[in-house]
């Protein structure tokens, strides 16, 4: 942050661009586009993939806010499927039985609840041949794994948070990530007031300094390099903070033997450790199912 702030390169810069190949090499992911938060890259994500008003989107209804609110930035519909109960992430069969009942879906978030990689060959399974985008929201995912591979690293779209709850933070920040040179490209493109020059090329550019055309309405959604300074000695310790929260991990499971939590596939870096518990309702509450 001292070597940013002497610089003078406070916003956008180099910074930036190094923390994406960093956090892109860590993941294993091709296209890393780094911006403000995870909402931000879910949104800038579904916007790439061409989703809009005429659209319906899947996500989990176990989940933050987020999820759902970026499919509304849209205009688009948000359609709230079961999670299985012991992952606590979006149930293949039940995206099988909402895909089958509503031809609009065009996007599926599902989230990896806490750290817990969703089924994603089973989500794959039940998008096959249709017209449908997975957009992962791993706001609680980094370093998680699945056969092998960390999340993120072979995706539609993979979309990181870096608020201060989570296992990596910038104070505030996110990261997409995308097997996709053009979703890349256009996510850039929307990060920064739909400049369509990349901002970090301005540096070692041909072109004048600050020449560029706007080429869309956009959002505001870039990082700083001030986030990604801290960013880049986050990542350094992502080895670390792992052990740390594996070590925590245990004792809790030795106090709470009584209920485990072992995820039956991928590897789970235990962003916050979630045990379902069964409560009756209060009596007179209003049954949220029948709405
Ligand atoms: C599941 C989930 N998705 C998305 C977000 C949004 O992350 P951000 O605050 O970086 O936009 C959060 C934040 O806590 C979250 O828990």
């Amino acid at each position: 942050m001292c070597d940013s702030i002497r610089s003078g390169w406070l916003t956008s810069g180099p910074k930036v661009r190094a923390f994406e190949q960093a956090f892109a090499n860590y993941v294993g992911a091709n296209f890393p586009v780094a911006v403000n938060s995870c909402a931000a890259a879910m949104h800038l994500a579904l916007e790439a993939h061409g989703i809009g008003p005429k659209d319906a989107v899947v996500t989990s209804d176990y989940t933050f806010t987020a999820s759902a609110e970026v499919i509304r930035y849209l205009g688009a519909t948000p359609v709230f499927v079961d999670i299985n109960p012991v992952m606590l992430t979006l149930s293949p069969a039940a995206l099988a039985r909402a895909l089958a009942e509503n031809p609009r879906i065009r996007a599926v978030i599902p989230v990896h609840t806490a750290g817990h990689p969703c089924d994603m060959a089973g989500l794959r399974e039940a998008i096959a041949g249709r017209d449908v985008v997975l957009i992962e929201d791993a706001a609680h995912s980094l370093p998680s794994e699945l056969s092998g591979q960390r999340i993120g690293a072979a995706s539609d779209g993979c979309c990181f948070s870096f608020y201060v709850t989570k296992t990596l933070c910038t104070e505030e920040g996110g990261m997409l990530t995308t097997d996709s040179v053009e979703i890349a490209a256009r996510a850039r493109t929307m990060r920064l007031h739909g400049i369509d020059a990349d901002v970090f090329a301005w540096e070692d550019s041909e072109r004048p300094l600050r020449y560029y055309e706007v080429v869309a309405p956009d959002f505001k959604y870039n990082m700083t390099d001030l986030a990604a300074a801290i960013g880049l000695h986050q990542l350094r310790r992502q080895d670390e903070f792992c052990e740390l929260r594996s070590r925590t991990a245990a004792r809790y499971d030795s106090l709470l033997a009584n209920c485990p939590v072992t995820p039956p596939h991928g590897k789970h870096w235990l962003q916050a450790r979630v045990a379902p518990v069964h409560l009756a309702a209060p009596a007179g509450a209003p049954n949220l199912r029948s709405r």
